[in-house]
């Protein structure tokens, strides 16, 4: 470990969905060490999933050191720190005390369909796509922090006399690494549905319509800079990139170029392609997003939302324990050649990309006594390849020029059966880097352009080496058949929550 101790090295942390980490990467992007600690997800009903945001800062609190101490490296040696989040998942907190007020509620929690359905019906829709982008669902972070303000005590009184703030993840805790800077990133807020993603300034207008008191919100700032410097956990170092986790891959992967894409299989894929200057419509069900902001001039994205793929594994593990790790699936959907006409729909959270059904729920259709374990093991690997392939299938709509190739990273690009059903469906070359790890390598890039440890986006272009390919090998009419069954698996998932 000694050979890197006189280099600077830059330090990531990655707030997900179910955990928290801390990586340290060189200057060619090499991951030095890793530190992980998960959190629990809370569900108090159906549709409901909450964090606990004090325990997810004591995990960044212990991670960081737990890195450092595996790479033998002291604050010292961290040159900036970047961070990558879960996205839309909402906390408010008492501004002198430092404590929540409430559960952070996350990105997969469906609780405001009321309050969206509010919006759609008071005529909003327009006045959303023209500003925010996208029309209203209960994917983005707005409503939630109008759910937090109606229904917790004390919040509407508090946010009004300035005493309570709200913030994303990535706010949170830059909030507490600095001891009060309260700040949001771009790319953080354009998920807020209260940002104007061209002025990237929060709107006005949105504002009033969710009734949302200005005041208690963070400063909106680009990817690239030094927001502050932390008092606690790496005292001194400055904290000088945000990105929320898809956009911090799409900078991790280095998609620098209009047209270049990728997708991240973590608790959800997020397929996101840079679209430049341009931002996207979201006629397709795809929501234009701002890609980053590194110096003055905003890079779009068109991202395609799958809220459920990773989870489906996680929920055959522990919910149906069908399997005891989640690497499992993979050896037992190979002990069948085929799904058996089994198709699984995991639409948990309802549908979102490109369907945005907020009622439907999953389905498992196509069952027969013949069906095995096996056979639900390969549908539940298969969801997440056809769920890539609609958004897919939306993004060459939207702008007439298709997705030729696809660079994949997260943990279930571990899963061969599963990249190879990817690139099977899609009909295109799948391919990863070296190191899955794009989110944490994308808050570590911008952190470290922001303190010109590396000098500009071409210096990272060259650390980008692929590891793996899979090139397409299904025949037409096995790949058109299976697209048809998909697609009446899915019309069966709409409309069950009445
Ligand atoms: O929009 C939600 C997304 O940011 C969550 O990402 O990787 O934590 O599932 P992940």
């Amino acid at each position: 470990s000694g050979d890197y101790r006189h280099s600077q090295v830059v330090a990531a942390i990655d707030q997900g969905t179910t955990s928290t980490r801390c990586l340290l990467f060189s200057r060619t992007g090499r991951m030095l060490a890793v530190a992980q600690r998960e959190h629990r997800q809370h569900y108090p009903e159906p549709g409901r999933v909450e964090h606990d945001a004090e325990e997810i800062w004591r995990n960044v609190a212990r991670v960081v050191p737990e890195a450092l101490k595996r790479a033998g490296l002291g604050p010292e040696n961290i040159a900036a720190l970047g961070i990558a989040n879960q996205r839309e998942t909402t906390v408010i907190w008492n501004r002198h005390t430092g404590v929540p007020l409430a559960r952070a509620i996350t990105w997969q929690d469906t609780r405001t369909g009321p309050i969206v359905a509010e919006l759609v019906e008071a005529g909003l829709t327009d006045l959303y796509s023209r500003t925010s982008g996208f029309t209203p669902a209960t994917y983005f972070a707005g409503p939630r922090l109008r759910w937090l303000l109606d229904h917790v005590p004390g919040a509407r009184e508090g946010a009004e006399a300035g005493d309570v703030l709200f913030g994303t993840m990535e706010s949170w805790l830059i909030w507490r690494l600095t001891g009060g800077v309260h700040v949001t990133d771009v790319s953080n807020a354009s998920r807020t549905m209260m940002m104007d993603l061209r002025t990237l300034e929060w709107s006005p207008k949105l504002l009033e319509a969710l009734d949302v008191p200005e005041r208690m919100l963070p400063e909106i700032r680009s990817n690239a800079e030094v927001y502050g410097v932390c008092t606690e956990v790496l005292p001194g170092v400055p904290v000088a990139g945000a990105l929320g986790d898809q956009q911090a891959a799409l900078v991790g992967q280095t998609c620098f170029a209009p047209g270049e894409v990728k997708c991240t299989y973590g608790t959800g894929a997020f397929l996101l392609k840079n679209t430049g200057p341009r931002i996207a419509g979201s006629a397709q069900g795809l929501i234009p997003t701002v890609g980053y902001l590194i110096g003055d001039e905003p890079v779009y994205a068109l991202e395609g939302s799958i809220a459920v793929t990773g989870s489906l594994v996680q929920w055959f593990r522990d919910s149906l324990g069908m399997i005891g790790t989640a690497a499992q699936i993979e050896t037992l959907a190979m002990t069948v050649p085929d799904n058996g006409g089994c198709y699984v729909v995991p639409a948990f959270s309802g549908l979102y990309a490109p369907h945005w059904q907020a009622t439907a729920r999953g389905v498992i259709v196509g069952l027969t006594g013949y069906i095995t374990r096996g056979h639900l093991a390969r549908a539940v690997l298969e969801a997440t390849a056809w769920q890539t392939r609609e958004v897919v299938e939306a993004m060459n709509a939207e702008s007439g020029i298709p997705v030729t190739r696809l660079k994949v990273d997260g943990g279930m690009t571990a899963d061969h059966l599963l990249m190879q059903y990817v690139a099977d469906v899609l009909d295109v070359p799948v391919e990863r880097p070296l190191g899955s790890e794009a989110v944490s390598l994308g808050a570590a890039y911008v952190a470290g352009l922001a303190v010109g440890h590396w000098s500009d986006l071409e210096v990272l272009r060259a650390n980008w080496h692929r590891a793996a390919l899979w090139r397409p090998d299904m025949p037409a009419e096995v790949r058109d058949r299976e697209r048809a069954n998909w697609g009446r698996a899915v019309d069966r998932s709409y409309d069950w929550v009445v």
